[in-house]
């Protein structure tokens, strides 16, 4: 776990600078994930890749498991995922398992905790919430001191990090932690808690090069048609315990308990 995925082979004639595309926290919309996906198609990426909790809270997981698994060169395990694994008896979770075909069961039950793409020169570590845990949450909010465990190497002889990208708090953001550290949040395609539109993260720079080169991080918003995703939700037969909530998340781009994971 946590090796860096094969990568992706690169065609003749691509261009010098490598585009990497990372989406995280699908949470099993599927009006949304095709929208970005259309939006990536457009920018003609070499690569994507997920950061995790494809399932979770909404009415499309075997779709959005599909595409993903079908479309990113690696998934990662996210918490719903985690939880959907261990805790079958929650009404959402037992619906979900009727919506996956066994194929797609055994993907999830594969899933890594991180992985590595070196890019201009800089190790760049994608994961859920930490490496090492998908419960662990990490709000922006928090002291530098709790981020820069992120940065610690995982397993005995890993290398850390210069750059640690994750997901699960649905925000996303940007920041420098001191030397060349940099933290980023990929924000959530299906469940934004930031804004009521849909965000990846496009990374470009030179792929699996040592070089320090150039680099960027950009995160490219996608307003999508939420109303037809509420419409579609309330027509499927997604348990009714959290719906609400959820549907409420979406229109308002804000946790439903909270106003915002910022402060
Ligand atoms: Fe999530």
């Amino acid at each position: 776990m946590g090796v860096t995925a094969s990568a992706p082979e690169r065609k003749e004639g691509s261009p010098q600078v490598y585009k990497l595309a990372v989406i995280s926290d699908i949470h099993a919309n599927r009006t949304a994930l095709e929208s970005v996906m259309e939006v990536i198609d457009g920018l003609e990426v070499d690569e994507i890749i997920c950061l995790g909790d494809i399932i979770g809270k909404g009415a499309f997981p075997g779709e959005t498991a599909e595409i993903c698994r079908r479309r990113c060169s690696f998934t990662l395990l996210g918490n719903h995922e985690d939880f959907f694994l261990k805790d079958p008896a929650v009404d959402y979770y037992r619906w979900a398992r009727k919506e996956l075909s066994p194929d797609q069961l055994d993907w999830i039950r594969s899933l890594p905790l991180y992985q590595d793409r070196l890019i201009s020169g800089r190790r760049m570590r994608f994961c859920h919430a930490s490496p090492r845990d998908v419960h662990h949450r990490v709000y922006p909010r928090e002291p530098d001191e709790n981020k820069l465990k992120y940065f610690l190497p995982v397993n005995a002889g890993d290398e850390s990090p210069d750059v640690l990208c994750y997901g699960d708090v649905h925000c996303a953001y940007m920041q420098g932690l001191g030397g060349e550290r940099l933290l980023l949040n990929a924000g959530s395609v299906g469940n934004p808690l930031d804004l009521p539109q849909a965000v990846f993260l496009l990374i470009r720079g030179l792929f699996q090069s040592s070089r320090k080169a150039p680099y960027s991080f950009e995160f490219i918003r996608v307003p999508y048609d939420i109303e037809k995703e509420i419409r579609l939700t309330l027509a499927s037969g997604i348990p009714e315990r959290g719906r609400d909530i959820y549907i409420q998340e979406l229109r308002q781009g804000a946790h439903g308990k909270r106003w915002s994971y910022y402060s």
